[in-house]
């Protein structure tokens, strides 16, 4: 089965060589085609080149690209997708006037998700957060990481888990699993947080491993939720199971949890709202992406990411949604692009190289997805008829997409 873009006004985010990630002023470089064509075998990438090379040999299908640009769908490596029902109360609590730190004081917050969560169904589960799936795609995501960490009890955390399974059964992009169980101190643990962690390391990790219900582990290291010990103590847990963290620091203050990441080979350290000149330079030479995750400071009005400062420290930077019901009910990443743009002053080659090629080493999947590259997945968008790739920030809030095609594949 032979696809054949052609006449493409731009293909986008183009790569010859394999790239783990970029850095610092390699993301100023946004490598494109005018004028190209793209060629799909069997839902790989087999060939693209500028349009007077086209190939020649038979085609089973033919899209003309004409005024429109190509590039790689988004990767979002960071999601809570998998969740039931809605935080809209406390959203129009927070209009009235409580913090998001007063709303979880009182019960609010993940609590509130996990109470819900707990008194859902598997399959109805499954159902909520499939629909969130099929958005997401829709709005151009082909790639995407979810968490657990709203069940917080054993019987709920597996529940997720294995929601994620199906989906990852049931839908062709890259899907990657993240063990969040240490985002919450049940109440029933309200005086024993040692108990809870242990509870998560004895009782659900074993059946975890059992079961191959994760790729990642993750903690909320933040004042009032979890310190860098309890961190370090999950995460040496989750290194005897396999798991390679990838954890919520730095959201609301710095506690040393960007380190504690650095120390156990994080592949990620994500939110880092707030960052000292330490945390910035402990990054460095490392193998760890800092991913920012722009909606969340909207929703939140809590400070952007220091994008600036990361970059022009030499390091590397991701975006991703953080897509949950508490601090950013979207899964757009057509706006994270624009808000990392607008917000945080990325240049629009920055912020696709963020959402792509970083996004992809920040869930593990470089080798799949995140660039035009042959041999990768054909995960791809076409946009409408947009002046240029800069328009995906500069018309914020319009939807720049045409057709999502997952594996060659029009998405319907
Ligand atoms: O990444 N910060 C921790 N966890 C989520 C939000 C949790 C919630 O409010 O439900 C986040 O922002
Ligand atoms: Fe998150």
């Amino acid at each position: 089965m032979t696809t054949l873009f052609k006449n493409i006004k731009e293909l986008v985010q183009v790569r010859k060589q394999h790239i783990n990630f970029l850095s610092a002023a390699a993301m100023k470089e946004l490598p494109t085609l005018k004028n190209a064509y793209l060629l799909v075998k069997d839902g790989i990438i087999a060939d693209f080149g500028l349009m007077k090379n086209c190939p020649t040999e038979k085609i089973d299908t033919f899209i003309d690209a004409s005024d429109r640009i190509v590039m790689p769908t988004w990767v979002d490596s960071h999601t809570h997708i998998v969740y039931a029902g809605n935080r809209e109360g406390e959203f129009v609590d927070r209009i009235n006037g409580l913090t998001y730190a007063e709303i979880a004081n009182k019960g609010g917050g993940i609590l509130n998700s996990a109470k819900k969560l707990q008194e859902t169904t598997e399959d109805d589960l499954y159902h909520q957060s499939k629909v969130r799936l099929e958005e997401v795609i829709a709005l151009g995501t082909g790639a995407v990481e979810i968490k657990s960490g709203y069940g917080l009890t054993v019987a709920a955390e597996l529940k997720m888990l294995r929601v994620i399974k199906r989906l990852k059964e049931n839908y062709n992009i890259p899907i990657k699993a993240t063990f969040l169980g240490a985002h919450a101190v049940p109440d029933t643990f309200k005086n024993n947080k040692k108990g809870y962690l242990d509870l998560l390391i004895n009782e659900i990790l074993p059946i975890i491993a059992k079961e191959n219900l994760a790729d990642y582990i993750d903690i909320f290291c933040e004042t009032g939720y979890f310190t860098v010990a309890d961190t370090e103590y999950i995460l040496k847990a989750g290194q005897q199971y396999g798991l390679t963290p990838k954890i919520h620091v730095n959201q609301f203050t710095t506690i040393g949890g960007v380190q504690a990441g650095v120390k156990y080979n994080a592949l990620s350290v994500d939110h880092l709202e707030i960052m000292t000149d330490d945390d910035i330079e402990v990054l460095k030479n490392t193998q760890t992406m800092p991913v920012a995750l722009p909606s969340c400071s909207y929703f939140l009005s809590i400070p952007y990411t220091p994008a600036r400062k990361i970059l022009d420290a030499g390091l590397p930077l991701a975006l991703a949604t953080d897509y949950n019901p508490g601090s950013t009910p979207s899964g757009n990443m057509n706006f994270v692009v624009a808000t990392a743009c607008i917000k945080m002053k990325m240049t629009p080659e920055e912020a696709i190289n963020a959402a792509t090629i970083n996004g992809a080493y920040a869930m593990g999947v470089s080798n799949e997805v995140g660039s035009i590259t042959v041999g990768k997945k054909a995960n791809v968008i076409l946009t409408k008829k947009i002046n240029s790739y800069a328009s995906i920030p500069y018309n914020f809030g319009s939807n720049p997409i045409d057709q999502v095609y997952i594996m060659g594949e029009k998405i319907n």
